[in-house]
């Protein structure tokens, strides 16, 4: 398949959402990425469900929504009718991770885990048939505008590897620090969706750089 791109909105101006939320539904992207934090599980608090029904009734593409937060079973009914089309949680965070993918698919969503920079592709190794989506985050979670951690190539390459002949759907998302000097190589490696904010936002065109991060790798943009 080809790569989708999903703007981080973790990134826009929240004084000008509307403006930011539009610029991302007339661009190439394919998903809005939204990053929501709870001060615990990670040390940032980003938002809640006011801005995220703020967003839902503007966004024109569907919400991919990550959700860096302890506990998310309590959530996921709130998060589907707010409008998710995906929810991710977080692998570190979920006791029975099982139990909480089979709800997220339940409730009709794309089911994705998310894994720290620490955790091993591995530990998901008796579930890969199960999931929608895995997110290998490339920094550690809570901020925005950090640094690609580079181990990343190598996690990609051992999860296709592992969901080859077993989950050859699945998609592969990237997230932290992605820019165009490393997406064609995480391409390669066999990402397939890759999660952008200050890349995006920071841009002076940011409809331009979603353009350049969608075209197939080796291609550039005038
Ligand atoms: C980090 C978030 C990311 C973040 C990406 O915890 O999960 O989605 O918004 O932002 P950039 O692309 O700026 O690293
Ligand atoms: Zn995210």
């Amino acid at each position: 398949m080809n790569h989708l791109i999903a703007p981080s909105v973790l990134a826009a101006d929240f004084g000008n959402l509307n403006r930011d939320i539009d610029m991302v539904n007339s661009s190439e992207a394919d998903w809005f990425h939204i990053d929501i934090m709870d001060g615990v599980f990670v040390p940032n608090i980003s938002f809640g469900f006011p801005v995220l029904d703020a967003i839902a009734k503007i966004a024109q593409k569907p919400l991919d929504v990550h959700l860096m937060i302890v506990d998310p079973d309590r959530y996921l009914e709130q998060f589907k009718n707010a409008g998710a089309a995906s929810i991710t949680v977080h692998y570190e965070a979920c006791t029975h991770l099982h139990r909480t993918i089979q709800a997220i698919k339940n409730l009709g969503c794309i089911a994705g885990v998310a894994l720290n920079p620490h955790t091993p592709v591995n530990v998901l190794d008796d579930i890969i048939e199960d999931l929608d989506l895995v997110l290998i985050m490339s920094v550690n979670p809570g901020f925005g505008a950090q640094k690609f951690i580079p181990n990343t190539y190598r996690k990609v390459r051992a999860l296709k590897a592992m969901a080859a002949g077993r989950n050859d759907n699945l998609y592969i998302e990237i997230d932290g620090g992605v820019n165009l000097g490393n997406s064609s190589a995480l391409i390669n490696a066999g990402a397939n969706v890759l999660v952008a904010g200050n890349f995006v936002f920071t841009a002076e065109n940011p409809g331009h750089v979603i353009s350049q991060l969608k075209l197939p790798q080796g291609h550039t943009l005038q």
